[in-house]
């Protein structure tokens, strides 16, 4: 169990406020209706999956100023932010200076995911493992350091691109193209005015989310996320196709504490020498190499669809974890994790990623958790989260490029996978289309 030791100021019935819409937030609303604190739920904007255990407010999740007054006005206990837009329009700064407890890293701190070139300078100041990278502004030499590099060779616009900044260049060609088209086509915007072009790194990916509090670092379990649209890795890359908790073999190695300590730490102690607290979730996209764990990116929140794997296996009270991270009392709690596992699977718009198309009916069985219990008795559940879903007169329509992530938990990543993979295929709407190889590459 999460277990506050310390004198504790949560209030009876506290109003919690979710910032977000996604899948990812749905998870955080769904954990956070189970506390015995038994919270007053908000969700701006949420979706319609969360109505039953939250209110909906219909505030963007990017309308910081709006959702300062919102909270404000409704004396909201605590606000968590789900996405990374908010974050970076400084929701974190405001509501501290509105006196609004929050959970979630200041804009100066989530620059470790908003410039890729900021957490690379970051990394190498701190001695973290990384791959060698330089920054540029022009495309021409850019691309004479790429020729000079050779293939494979990656590319990355430098600010928040949605997932799709990254070219991973198989070819000189390939890359050179990437480069123009954010530098001289302006494809990312203002996000790819400057690229940051990085060697390649040959591995397994693992997700390693950790509480942070300023001070002390809670890691959580790990996972690994899927993000290229079709089966074995293949086609483009998409905001994430499914994910599964715990990586066995990283859990078996003991690596939670070697990237805690080789990682997490110095980059917490490089960030505090330049007079950046940070608070919230803090994200390693890890490539387990020959040479141990490198850093692919840092996020400054839950991944997504990681937090659909991940919060589930909690095995205690989210509310007090988010309160005491918020309150830099994280050393007051422990968190620990249930002997399980989670594969979730999410069901795409046809289309997705380049161009989904909404707006079909969707039919669910009235009730997916009878399907899990018959399948590997009490231990197990299934949990639909939305994503990209909507209302409309009675009836739930696509509205999204991830329609739902599906989660299936069980004894086994085995049992998980099947609960979850049972719960996809009962689900309908036009051109749905999922990877069927979800939670099967456990090495590391
Ligand atoms: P990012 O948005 O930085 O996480 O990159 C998206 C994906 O591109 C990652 O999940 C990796 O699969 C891949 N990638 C990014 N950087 C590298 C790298 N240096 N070497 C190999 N693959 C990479
Ligand atoms: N799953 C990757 C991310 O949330 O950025």
């Amino acid at each position: 169990m999460a277990n506050v030791t310390g004198g504790w100021n949560i209030p009876a019935r506290p109003k919690v406020l979710v910032v977000g819409g996604g899948a990812r937030e749905h998870a955080l609303v769904w954990k956070l209706a189970q506390s015995p604190r038994r919270p007053v739920l908000y969700a701006a904007p949420g979706n319609p999956g969360m109505r039953a255990w939250a209110q909906t407010v219909e505030i963007g999740a990017g309308d910081v100023e709006a959702l300062i007054r919102f909270a404000a006005r409704e004396h909201i206990d605590l606000v968590v932010a789900g996405p990374e837009l908010p974050l970076s329009l400084g929701l974190a700064d405001m509501c501290s200076d509105a006196g609004i407890r929050v959970f979630g890293p200041t804009r100066a701190a989530a620059q470790v995911e908003t410039s890729k070139a900021f957490a690379k300078d970051v990394m190498c100041r701190a001695g973290v493992p990384t791959a060698r990278y330089e920054v540029f502004t022009d495309a021409e030499a850019a691309k004479r350091h790429v020729r000079a590099c050779g293939a494979p060779i990656v590319v990355k616009a430098d600010g928040l691109a949605a997932g799709k900044g990254v070219t991973v260049a198989k070819t000189v060609a390939e890359a050179c193209a990437a480069i123009d088209d954010a530098l001289v086509g302006g494809r990312f915007g203002e996000a790819g005015r400057r690229v940051v072009v990085e060697s390649y790194l040959r591995g397994t990916e693992v997700s390693l989310m950790c509480f942070v509090d300023g001070e002390t670092v809670l890691p959580m379990i790990s996972a690994r996320d899927h993000k290229r649209v079709f089966d074995g890795d293949e086609g483009p890359n998409t905001g994430g196709m499914g994910a599964f908790a715990p990586v066995p073999a990283f859990a078996a190695a003991g690596m939670e504490a070697v990237v805690v300590e080789r990682i997490v730490r110095p980059t917490l102690r490089e960030l505090a020498a330049r007079g950046i607290r940070y608070q919230g979730v803090l994200y390693a996209g890890l490539m387990m190499t020959d040479d141990g764990p490198y850093v692919v990116e840092f996020n400054a929140r839950f991944g997504d669809p990681e937090a659909e794997v991940v919060l589930p296996l909690l095995d205690g009270d989210l509310l007090e974890v988010l309160w005491a991270t918020a309150e830099g009392r994280l050393a007051d709690v422990a968190v620990a994790w249930r002997n399980a596992a989670a594969v979730c699977v999410v069901l795409a718009a046809p289309g997705y990623p380049e161009a989904p198309r909404v707006g079909s009916a969707i039919t669910m069985p009235a009730s997916l958790a009878d399907l899990a219990a018959a399948e590997d008795g009490p231990a197990s559940q299934v949990v639909v989260f939305h994503a990209g879903t909507r209302e409309v007169a009675g009836q739930l329509v696509t509205a999204g490029g991830r329609v739902l992530t599906v989660t299936g938990i069980g004894r086994s990543l085995e049992a998980a996978r099947s609960i979850a993979y049972g719960a996809a295929e009962s689900i309908y709407f036009e051109g749905k289309h999922f990877r069927r190889d979800i939670g099967q590459t456990l090495s590391i």
